[in-house]
């Protein structure tokens, strides 16, 4: 009896979700919803981790059996096209709707062809290039059965001893915000029905980058206009580039965790920026709100998350154990959980899995797809355009062919470092190290590890002394363990190891060129490694093609051109530090001890924001703006003449800043505006020009209404953001 009852309730259902295929509307969705129990609607409200481990798939058996009752709509770190078939074979074959499951990974800088972390792609500056880095992690992503990235996380960061540095754009608003829309373009292309597409999800909202003391999951307290004016932008420029989904942050903001914060989710996100999409919890990030001190026990917390319109509960089961209850006792509504599935389901349906929700299970496309040779050089494309050169004494790069080479340090032949924190389905045995490289293109090197990247062991110095000795010019390969930044991996010292700088100190006693490149997460204090190094290159964590990207780089066949998305210290004592702080009152003069200053470093950086040097130099001039004065509605014309005044072809990232001196609230010292990356061939000139509107003037002024005010204005052209602003113009 009870299974005939099943089975014709399984046939009407089936009959109507097969026409609701092809143009599934609002209003069927509703019908849908009015159909479904309430267990079958708290299903689509909650988000189950599948057990990956590295020898194969695998999911909790209870999850299997949530697919299958409509407990479990939706299911992350799950991935290959053969796999989430069959997980979406049991939801769609066996569970009473068939409603198709929802798959999210952490596709942060690739899936498998993994390019540099976040950080590194931020310091190419080049907008085109990280939307296609995003575009290809999509194509990989989707064809390994994915519908749905957790990324791009636009957290500004000001703090390197935040681990989480790593996963973002850096510190400056203006570059963040264009990184963060290039990215959510490039995950999500312009048609999510297309099986190569996915959902792109903002993280982590909001302002999760100013934890305390750069501790990871500390306390978050800003004030307003630090959250609109630094934090809030980035998210914005995401719901305009049309981002579907949204991830809390696991931080509280004002006393109040984000992942309840009504403010943040409806004032903000869904009044003010009108999204239309889904939000998701953090990882457990609502039943966090008990040790938070917000919410009494796990139930409280679901009702305070779910009221303040957070969709999706990550992880927690808070929704699955409690929402049922709240409704019965009128602690939530059926209106506001309907709510929270219809947006689920409404995405859902965008990606087409309502038509076939297999699409993403190719396995044909995955072969093709996944680490192809095209994909692979992009990865190297975009590597090599993500170095930084910090340092180049002599014009020691790039070695020449005669130069005999040793290769030494810990991470010369550490695949797995090259591919950061949160390389999802990257694999070290895909990944090509510099060592490796080197052998690739035939250039014989004397290589030695030296040491490990931490402890105390210098059994392996006197090797790496040795093949020191014979070369003409030593490349250390130095810096991070991919597990020392990312999540919960913040550090009180961010300085290359103790054990890998004793390494450096006995090297640069064979009185040879030292050369350094730079593996790491984020800013690290450089002070002592500036002195001992002819030459520093930051080339982060690069992927999976970081050896033959840092080879073009050190060969000279790729002129570097990156520049830092973000402030390297001098020491930890600066941070928080970054380009566009306030003047205060007292600034600093060095002769005036009652000035803004420390006693024991100076102020400012090692290197600044925006600084990268080139095999080539390059020259500015005649720098220019059409006009003295403006009023309202008017452009500003700007224009500098570039030269490359040094003998090898190169890209040069030319930068515009300004500062508007006095306004009715204090504003920075200076102002990111525009860029752009200019290549020239030697003695080549290029008249750069940049066009501002009023709106670029415009600030929150203390009822945080977005106004620009006249007076003043100042602006500079320059390759960094240590530029003079010398251009005055009056706004009437
Ligand atoms: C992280 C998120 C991530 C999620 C799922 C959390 O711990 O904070 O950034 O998307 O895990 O893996």
């Amino acid at each position: 009896m009870i299974f005939i009852r099943h089975f014709s309730v399984l046939i009407i259902i089936t009959c109507q979700l097969s026409s609701f295929s092809q143009s599934f509307t609002d209003d069927k969705i509703d019908s849908l919803i009015s159909i479904m129990t309430l267990e079958e609607k708290i299903g689509q409200l909650t988000l189950f981790t599948s057990d990956w481990a590295t020898t194969g798939p695998t999911i909790r058996e209870n999850y299997l059996e949530d697919i299958r009752s409509g407990r479990a709509g939706n299911i992350f770190n799950a991935h290959t096209a053969a796999y989430n078939r069959s997980l979406q074979k049991v939801a769609i074959e066996e569970s009473r709707l068939g409603i198709p499951l929802l798959f999210g990974y952490d596709v942060i800088h690739g899936y498998k062809t993994i390019f540099p972390i976040p950080l590194g792609e931020a310091a190419t500056w080049d907008l085109e290039l990280i939307e296609r880095a995003a575009r290809i992690a999509a194509e990989e992503a989707t064809a390994g059965g994915l519908h749905w990235t957790f990324a791009p996380m636009v957290d500004i960061a000001r703090d390197p001893r935040w681990g989480r540095i790593a996963e973002g754009a850096g510190e400056d608003v203006y570059l963040g915000s264009l990184i963060a829309a290039a990215r959510v373009r490039g995950f999500q292309g312009n048609d999510l029905t297309k099986n190569n597409t996915l959902l792109a999800c903002a993280k982590h909202f909001a302002a999760y980058g100013a934890a305390q003391a750069g501790r990871d999951y500390h306390t978050v307290d800003i004030s307003k206009r630090t959250l609109w004016e630094t934090y809030l932008p980035p998210f914005k420029a995401c719901v305009d580039a049309g981002a579907m989904t949204f991830m809390t942050s696991f931080n509280e903001l004002d006393g109040i965790p984000a992942s309840a914060h009504r403010y943040l989710l409806e004032e903000i996100l869904r009044d003010t920026w009108k999204f239309e999409g889904f939000v998701v919890s953090d990882y457990t990030s609502i039943n966090e709100m008990v040790p938070h001190g917000y919410a009494a026990n796990n139930k409280d917390a679901g009702r305070l998350a779910i009221n303040a319109g957070l969709d999706m509960d990550m992880q927690g089961a808070v929704y699955y154990d409690y929402l049922e209850d709240l409704l019965a006792e009128g602690e939530v509504s059926i209106q506001t959980i309907d709510l929270s599935v219809k947006r689920i389901l409404q995405a859902k349906n965008k990606l087409g899995l309502f038509d076939d929700p297999y699409r993403y299970s190719d396995e044909q496309r995955e072969k093709e797809v996944v680490l192809s040779s095209a994909n692979k050089e992009l990865a190297r494309e975009i590597a090599r355009n993500s170095m930084v050169l910090l340092k180049n004494q002599n014009s020691v790069l790039p070695l020449q062919d005669s130069d005999q080479i040793a290769l030494i340090g810990p991470l010369a032949d550490s695949p797995i470092d090259m591919l950061g924190s949160w390389h999802a389905a990257g694999q070290a045995n895909q990944t090509t190290s510099v060592l490796h490289a080197f052998n690739q293109a035939g250039k014989k090197v004397a290589y030695a590890q030296g040491c490990t990247i931490e402890g105390t062991d210098t059994s392996g110095f006197s090797e790496a002394i040795e093949k020191g000795e014979t070369a003409d010019k030593i490349i250390m390969v130095v810096g991070e363990h991919f597990n020392m930044s990312g999540e919960a991996a913040s550090r009180s010292q961010i300085r290359i190891p103790d054990i890998q700088q004793l390494l450096i100190k006995r090297l640069s006693e064979l009185n040879k060129p030292i050369i350094l490149v730079l593996i790491s997460g984020r800013p690290l204090c450089l002070n002592w490694e500036l002195q001992i190094a002819d030459a520093i290159i930051e080339a982060w964590q690069p992927g999976t093609m970081a050896g033959p990207a840092i080879l073009d780089v050190l060969s000279g066949d790729h002129n570097p051109s990156g520049k830092l998305p973000v402030t390297f210290p001098r020491n930890e004592g600066q941070i928080p530090i970054f380009y566009n702080v306030k003047n205060t009152g007292r600034p600093m003069q060095p002769d005036n001890k009652y000035s803004s200053k420390y006693l024991d470093v100076a102020n400012d950086p090692l290197f600044p924001f925006g600084y990268g040097l080139s095999y080539t130099t390059f020259s500015y001039a005649n720098m220019s703006v059409d006009k003295t004065e403006i009023s309202d509605q008017e452009d500003l014309n700007f224009s500098v003449t570039l030269t490359n005044s040094g003998s090898v072809a190169g890209h040069e990232i030319v930068q515009l800043y300004m500062r508007d001196p006095v306004a009715s609230v204090t504003r920075p010292v200076k102002e990111l505006k525009r860029f752009e990356k200019v290549f020239l061939q030697p003695s080549e000139s290029k008249e750069v020009k940049f066009s501002l509107s009023t709106e670029e003037l415009k600030f929150y002024n203390s009822d945080l209404q977005w106004v620009f005010e006249p007076g003043e204005f100042r602006f500079g052209i320059g390759p960094d953001s240590d530029v003079e602003l010398t251009l005055n113009v009056v706004l009437k």
